[in-house]
């Protein structure tokens, strides 16, 4: 594997689980291939678990680390051809991004999108930068449309805790205050949409994601009849793709509680994190038994694990 973008970067997915799994298992049997190896993760935007658990996935495969929170310690980099910067920017991508591949064997990237500009952030204007000019495999840690490795994590969740062969699988949409971005709702659609899970998306009217990423799926406006029968709920806020980045006032309704757990086929509650506990998602769903969020977390090692060790077998 030279690049981990999406789920259309995986040839079989559950092959990637089945291995993901394997290495769950015996972490530190690949330590040899990994040695004298260098992963590169520069962070545009902060991070609490794809930092952790990618360090911890590369250390198990016995590789260095070398981290960069270009948003707090880099120079302000420039991303628009043909431009004077004569403004704020310092370095262009073109150089940082070339330069980062000199020292690194792999590169990962974090780079949320603006929400402004609809047309860039689905075009990848940044992550295709560093594609373009770093010249060594490359593996997302969050674009502006996609959150590759923690679907991945999420699907390995479902695996390993499902107790039937095609579970309900329901992804909801959960109030905020401040628009997010689409990226994880979109991944974890177009993961489901490809795994075998009957998969449904609840949202309000006005938060349809884009079909891109949904087909496939049963999508409706009414969370109570998606949530009947549900064996996994995956909750997260998003903010509107139409008109772009928007958020519509109330709502509040949609956060899940203990009663709306009645209807379901005793969900295991997901979540992305970090989670705005009683604003997106109830303390009693997450402090209860239901919820799986932090073993959800634990396997972030296990899918930055395995497509290092795949990057690594290919280099
Ligand atoms: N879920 C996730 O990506 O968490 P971080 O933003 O803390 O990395």
């Amino acid at each position: 594997m030279k690049l981990f973008s999406s789920v259309n970067d995986v040839t079989d997915i559950k092959a990637l689980v089945a291995e993901a799994l394997a290495l769950k298992k015996d972490p530190y049997a690949h330590q040899q291939l990994g040695k004298n190896k260098t992963l590169g993760l520069v962070f545009l935007n902060p991070s609490l678990r794809t930092r952790m658990s990618t360090q911890k996935a590369a250390f198990n495969l016995g590789m260095n680390v070398m981290v960069l929170n270009v948003d707090k310690e880099g120079w302000a980099l420039e991303l628009r051809d043909n431009v004077v910067m004569n403004g704020t920017t310092v370095e262009h991508i073109r150089e940082a991004a070339a330069v980062m591949g000199q020292y690194v064997d792999i590169i990962g990237v974090r780079s949320f999108p603006g929400l402004k500009n609809r047309e860039e952030d689905y075009t990848e204007v940044v992550f295709n930068k560093f594609v373009e000019f770093c010249g060594v495999p490359l593996v997302s840690l969050e674009s502006a449309t996609r959150h590759p490795l923690q679907s991945l994590a999420d699907l390995i969740s479902i695996e390993e805790l499902k107790t039937k062969v095609r579970p309900k699988v329901v992804l909801t949409w959960a109030p905020h205050i401040k628009p997010l971005p689409q990226a994880v709702p979109n991944s974890f659609a177009e993961w489901m949409c490809k795994a075998d899970v009957d998969f449904t998306i609840t949202h309000p009217a006005g938060y349809e994601l884009s079909t891109d990423f949904t087909r496939g799926a049963t999508i409706t406006t009414n969370q109570a009849d998606a949530l009947a029968g549900a064996d996994f709920i995956y909750v997260k806020n998003w903010s509107a793709y139409e008109p772009y980045g928007q958020v519509f006032p109330g709502n509040e309704e949609w956060m899940l509680t203990n009663q709306k757990l009645k209807i379901t086929n005793n969900a295991k509650i997901m979540h992305c994190l970090p989670v705005r506990r009683n604003l997106e998602l109830s303390a009693e769903v997450l402090d209860g038994p239901n919820a799986i969020v932090v073993h959800e977390a634990g396997n972030r090692v296990w899918a930055a694990q395995v497509v290092l060790k795949q990057m690594l077998e290919a280099l």
